[in-house]
């Protein structure tokens, strides 16, 4: 008889069956091939998002792979919490899976600082030549060690600043602007350096803090601008680009060494299969949410970039002898043609 390893994680809200699912994990032995996994993800964005539909993919695959004995709940918008709340949970191994930015993920890696490093990335083939060395794929498996086990990276593109009234073309039009940051001290420091008034916002809220003007602006990449209709609200994009942050997929550590090695095996296929079926996605979403964007009013500004670089070139500084600041020089180093 197979067994049905499930997680019952309803909401932060429900404690009860919180407490009740992690005593039946504790007391659970390890799964057998036979056996059926439920994996539950979380995460923050809309169903429309690339990074969802790649996750879908995922879904797919790993349903097909196992011959469903391997089931994914994904559960969008931030319905079991916001990202460092998904984060803690799959810590514990409450929550099995989350997909979450690098840049919240740095309170708990801190060596995805690196990711929050303006115009750290020279271009995008710097960029996933990086993720795709052995130092990217390190710096994925660092997290293990502390519960969260990288499974693959998503791409998020490159984050620009958006903003309620007046567009953002030079560091100086931030000074007396509060621009919402990601809960990340990185990104605190860059707007900071940049002149601007940092505001951490969840990313669930945001479209209501915008709204009601408690934030005068954001940055994000172009189709989580678009797919969370932020853009019904902010006017001006400023394609400043100062960070490329990516998005990174996450089991449990507690999860996945209770999987067998087959299953350890088919998710890790299935996840490597939906992190390219998303890169090609995100070239066309980005485009498709530029275009819908400046259809519903929205003015495209393209800044110069150079006083963004400037302004944030020293932040490096700060992290001079740490183990993110090697980091930092090898990355630099991989840039330039290769
Ligand atoms: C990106 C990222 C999300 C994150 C969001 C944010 O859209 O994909 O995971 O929540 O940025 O700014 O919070």
């Amino acid at each position: 008889m197979s067994k049905t390893v499930s997680l019952l994680l309803v909401g932060c809200a429900a404690c009860l069956l919180i407490a009740v699912s992690a005593v039946s994990f504790v007391a659970g032995a390890s799964t057998t091939p036979t056996d059926t996994v439920e994996l539950k993800l979380g995460h923050s964005l809309d169903q429309t998002h690339p990074v969802h539909l790649a996750m879908e993919f995922m879904k797919e695959r790993l349903a097909e792979k196992s011959s469903g004995t391997m089931i994914l709940e994904i559960r969008p918008n931030g319905q079991l919490g916001a990202e460092t709340e998904c984060v803690s949970l799959v810590q514990r191994g409450v929550l099995g899976m989350t997909k979450v930015s690098a840049a919240p993920l740095e309170n708990f890696v801190p060596d995805m600082a690196v990711f929050g490093i303006p115009y750290l990335f020279e271009d995008e083939e710097h960029f996933w030549r990086v993720l795709h060395s052995q130092l990217g794929r390190e710096l994925l498996e660092a997290g293990a060690e502390k519960g969260l086990r990288g499974l693959c990276y998503y791409d998020a593109g490159a984050r620009s600043f958006y903003t309620i009234s007046q567009p953002v073309m030079k560091p100086e039009d931030l000074q007396g602007l509060s621009i919402r940051v990601q809960e990340s001290p990185t990104s605190i420091a860059m707007i900071e350096a940049l002149g601007g008034s940092p505001t951490p916002v969840d990313f669930g809220e945001l479209y209501t803090a915008l709204q009601q003007a408690v934030v005068d602006g954001a940055e994000n990449n172009p189709p989580s601008f678009y797919t969370n209709r932020h853009f019904e609200v902010c006017k001006h994009l400023s394609l400043d680009e100062h960070t490329r942050t990516p998005d990174v997929l996450i089991i449990s550590e507690r999860w996945w060494q209770r999987l067998t090695p087959q299953q350890q095996q088919w998710l890790t296929e299935a996840a490597e299969e939906s992190a390219e079926y998303e890169r090609e996605l995100w070239k066309e979403k980005t485009q498709e949410a530029l275009a819908g964007a400046k259809e519903r009013g929205v003015t495209i500004h393209q800044p110069d970039l150079e006083p963004f670089r400037q302004s944030t070139s020293e932040m490096v500084k700060s992290y001079a002898g740490t183990s993110t600041g090697d980091l930092i020089e090898k990355i630099q180093a991989m840039g330039g043609e290769q």
